[in-house]
């Protein structure tokens, strides 16, 4: 379903975190769900997982009429808890309320040329897609530099976004370095290094020494991997100290941000209900809290292959919108079944709508019942935002300490 692109993050796997936002600009509907909801829901259980409301990124592009997004904060939350995004295993909680990721983005936007932000596709795309706005601010051109700063508050390893987001996750990387270059040099670095590695025990020292040296004379990858193991194994060391060995295998100085790594989610194989790309604009959407005789309704009357005027002349699933739904919802003996039975004129196009009504209402009922608690009870989301953004400040603080000594601004 998602694949992973590259591997090479900074940061050991195991100690990944992944962090994601979305702009609360509208309902969400089917289309989000089997693009990026699903993903969210799984990857929960296998990493500390940050998933916030990017109300600043939404601000950017509807700076005019900010409405939208005070209605869309609260039941994008909900969508995201009736999909299965659950409190206990991520912190949910609104971009604006951790103020460390705007401190973040201003000093990072003190390193960063540029040319760097001119050159992001979506910048250019972006400004020609939405003409009707002004976007020649200051704020839109930082756009993917504060995706940056939400992305390194928490020094993420793995950011699950869609192929127009990949760039930013780019420029992240190149900011990480460029910062970690001009401050990662701390007065007497190597000498710190060396004693950090004394505090490993005089084996495991010895051992990263020669680790380190197979990498750096010899290119030895392997090394380098074995390395990266033994100082994720040291229960013993500082965090700070584990940054300095982490730096020093690789040549470079402490790194303070490390360079995370896109997870790409390919885009949703889940259509608008015309075959197009299912969004709001298209009025092809079934919402997540859609009412299922509604639901139920909007698949009835979608369009089928144009060529099946009459229930006696045969079609081709491959030019009928309903096929894609069925490649979601409908197991594939059955779906061979109609396929034939499309082919010969001996089902109709109600019938064979059938599987995709009942796999829809299955996935839709759950949903929501859980949107229902929330949004009958407004305060248990209010909580949940609350205790999330109350755990991701207490980690963006955490960077941003070692950020501003890095920079010096400690006085
Ligand atoms: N720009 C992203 C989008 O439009 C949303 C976003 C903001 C984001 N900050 C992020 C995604 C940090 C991943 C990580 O989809
Ligand atoms: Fe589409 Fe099914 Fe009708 Fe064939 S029978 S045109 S696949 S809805």
């Amino acid at each position: 379903m998602n694949s992973i692109t590259n591997n090479s993050s900074t940061i050991p796997a195991q100690f990944q975190r992944v962090v994601s936002g979305m702009r609360p600009t509208g309902n969400l509907h089917l289309g989000h769900y089997h693009g990026v909801l699903k993903n969210w829901v799984h990857l929960q259980h296998e990493y500390e997982c940050f998933f916030f409301v990017a109300d600043w990124h939404a601000l950017t592009t509807h700076y005019e009429d900010p409405s939208v997004i005070d209605k869309s904060v609260w039941e994008m939350v909900i969508d995201w808890l009736a999909a299965g995004v659950n409190p206990t295993s991520a912190k949910i909680f609104v971009q604006s309320q951790v103020p460390e990721h705007a401190e973040l983005h201003t000093l990072l936007s003190m390193i960063t040329p540029l040319s760097w932000l001119e050159r992001v596709p979506t910048y250019k795309d972006q400004q020609e897609k939405l003409k009707e706005k002004d976007l020649s601010t200051y704020g839109f051109l930082g756009y993917p530099l504060l995706q940056s700063a939400d992305i390194l508050a928490y020094r993420a390893g793995q950011v699950p976004v869609g192929e127009d987001q990949v760039a930013h996750v780019e420029l992240t990387r190149e900011v990480a370095r460029r910062f970690n270059h001009l401050y990662g040099k701390e007065p007497g670095f190597e000498e710190k290094a060396e004693s950090a590695a004394k505090k490993m025990g005089k084996k495991n020292a010895k051992l990263y020494g020669r680790l380190r040296r197979s990498f750096q004379e010899e290119g030895d990858h392997e090394a380098l991997e074995t390395a990266r193991a033994l100082l994720e194994s040291q229960q013993n060391i500082t965090i700070g100290d584990r940054e300095r060995l982490f730096g020093y295998l690789e040549g470079g100085g402490k790194i303070i941000l490390p360079e995370p790594q896109a997870l790409l989610t390919k885009a949703s194989k889940m259509p608008g209900l015309d075959g197009q790309k299912m969004s709001k604009s298209y009025n092809n959407t079934i919402s997540l809290r859609e009412d299922p005789a509604e639901a139920e309704k909007k698949i009835r009357t979608m369009p089928t292959d144009p060529a099946r005027v009459r229930l006696t002349d045969p079609g081709d699933p491959a030019k009928c919108p309903v096929w894609d739904f069925h490649h979601i919802y409908t197991s594939e003996s059955d779906r061979k079944d109609l396929a034939e039975g499309c082919r010969t004129a001996s089902i109709g196009c109600l019938d064979c709508k059938q599987s995709v009504v009942d796999g829809v209402l299955k996935e839709l009922v759950p949903m929501r019942e859980r949107a229902q608690k929330f949004t009958e009870e407004p305060n248990l989301v209010r909580n949940i935002i609350e205790e999330g953004g109350e755990l991701a400040r207490e980690e963006a603080r955490r960077t941003m300490v070692e950020v501003r000594q890095a920079m010096g601004l400690v006085y």
